[in-house]
């Protein structure tokens, strides 16, 4: 369903009066259309963090930050992540509708099919230094897939766009994979097709050629979860790279490797390695009051990783999911009594209970957990922003083909306000102050 216009917002500059439709969605705010506003009024917005700013309208995921919900397609991600797996998930991001019986099976056996990657690329990871970080390699990584099979860059052609959407599904878990075994010296492992998705991915990071390899369905279960809470967030910081490098009609390997760039900053997937560091910078339980107490000073420039959220003002349900799965891969591991769990959970208490963190409605993201969860699995720190854009490749490719589909779709390009300095000739060198 289209966005519908019922009423008017009316803009009055100068005592001249615009008139904007005002769109409403199925659910969530309605948004002013100011697509003509320069046209008519020779006007520009201004909202340099896009806070305001719907940037498309889309069908995939819903947030209500203020209630704590987040959707796919209309699917609660509590209920995805308690009875669904990841590759259902997969499906139902791609093509709107939970897959029968018969089309996940067409759908695991389509995904599986593409799982191994070009042998030339074996010798493309060996140009990188071993200490390289796995996330850059990812960048390079995947940005080469168009290199490799540019029978598939035409987005044009619809059969390329899936070919292309089912290679980087099947293909980005496998290059993650060898990232972290470039990194630690150790052989790439061949993915193992009999597996499952969370399975193999556990497969290839921790199997070794001279051993056989047992998967623990617990680690394997959480991983998969994992996969599910991470796989699309509408149109945040990554996912809008991704429009905008694919706007312009860039091929879809390049526009995911954007995505992945962007994903490696701090404040959105590169959260869970800091929070990590954090826990491990406070390290007891005692230490917890002195940190709040730098978070707070104005002069310090110290944040409590892991907690607030641009659209979340409340609890992000994924971390509640995340909060459990905690607790039960740390138990499984032997890792139940791990002190950076203990600062963890009295961090989140003291944090919940602070007027610092009320009044500015700061709560446990995605990140705060996922950290511990992943480091008691066996994954290192660096590799933490990997498994995210492992999971949110289909988050990408979604939303990337939404908008490749839509024929109202044109190149993204914002405008500005121009704060420099106005007209003025050049001047010879040799005659400059
Ligand atoms: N610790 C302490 N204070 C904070 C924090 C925090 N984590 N986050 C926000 N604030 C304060 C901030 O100092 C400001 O206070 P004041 O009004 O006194 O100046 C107020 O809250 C609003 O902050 P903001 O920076 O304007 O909020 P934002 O919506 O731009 O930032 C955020 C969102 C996620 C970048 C930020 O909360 C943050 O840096 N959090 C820590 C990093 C993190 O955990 N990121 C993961 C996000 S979830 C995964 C993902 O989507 O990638």
């Amino acid at each position: 369903m289209n966005a519908t216009s019922t009423k008017n917002a009316t803009l009055t500059v100068d005592d001249k009066t615009y008139e904007f439709p005002v769109l409403s969605g199925t659910v969530g705010p309605d948004v002013v259309d100011i697509g003509k506003l320069y046209a008519q009024a020779g006007l520009f917005t201004y909202d340099p963090a896009f806070t305001s700013t719907a940037s498309c309208q889309s069908r995939i995921t819903y947030i209500d930050g203020d209630a704590g919900i987040l959707e796919y397609r209309g699917y609660p991600i509590e209920q995805l992540a308690e009875k669904g797996d990841f590759l259902e998930t997969c499906y139902l991001l791609l093509y709107g509708e939970l897959p029968t019986l018969s089309q996940k099976r067409d759908f695991d056996q389509r995904v599986i099919h593409h799982t191994m990657v070009h042998e030339q690329m074996t010798r493309f990871f060996q140009s990188f230094r071993r200490d390289a970080h796995p996330m850059a390699v990812m960048v390079a990584a995947v940005g080469a897939l168009a290199a490799f099979y540019h029978d598939s860059t035409d987005i044009n052609d619809p059969q390329q766009r899936v070919v292309a959407s089912m290679r980087m599904i099947a293909k980005i878990p496998t290059l993650a994979a060898m990232a972290y075994k470039y990194n630690i010296g150790q052989p790439f492992m061949y993915p193992k097709n009999s597996l499952s998705f969370a399975e193999n991915f556990l497969y290839m990071c921790f199997a070794v050629p001279c051993e056989d390899y047992k998967i623990n369905p617990v680690l394997a279960g959480a991983l998969d979860k994992i996969f599910i809470l991470h796989a699309d967030h509408e149109q945040n910081a990554s996912t809008s790279t991704v429009r905008i490098a694919g706007s312009s009609g860039a091929n879809p390997f390049a526009c995911i490797a954007a995505g992945i760039a962007c994903l490696w900053g701090p404040a959105h997937g590169g959260a869970n390695e800091a929070a990590l560091a954090m826990l491990s910078e406070i390290g007891t339980v005692d230490k917890i009051p002195d940190f709040i107490n730098r978070v707070k000073d104005k002069n310090s420039d110290v944040r409590l990783m892991g907690f607030g959220h641009r659209v979340y003002k409340n609890y992000d349900p994924r971390a509640k999911i995340m909060q459990k799965m905690c607790h039960a891969v740390l138990n499984e591991t032997g890792h139940g009594d791990d002190p950076m769990l203990k600062v963890a959970i009295e961090l989140e208490k003291i944090a919940l209970n602070d007027q610092y963190f009320i009044d500015r409605k700061l709560y446990p993201n995605v990140d705060f957990y996922s950290g511990i969860t992943l480091k008691a699995m066996g994954f290192p720190t660096s590799m933490f922003t990997v498994l995210f854009a492992v999971a949110r490749t289909v988050g990408w490719i979604s939303q990337w083909s939404e908008m490749i589909e839509d024929p109202q779709q044109k190149i993204g390009r914002p405008r500005q306000l121009y704060t420099g300095a106005t007209r003025r000739d050049y001047v010879d060198i040799g005659d400059r102050k």
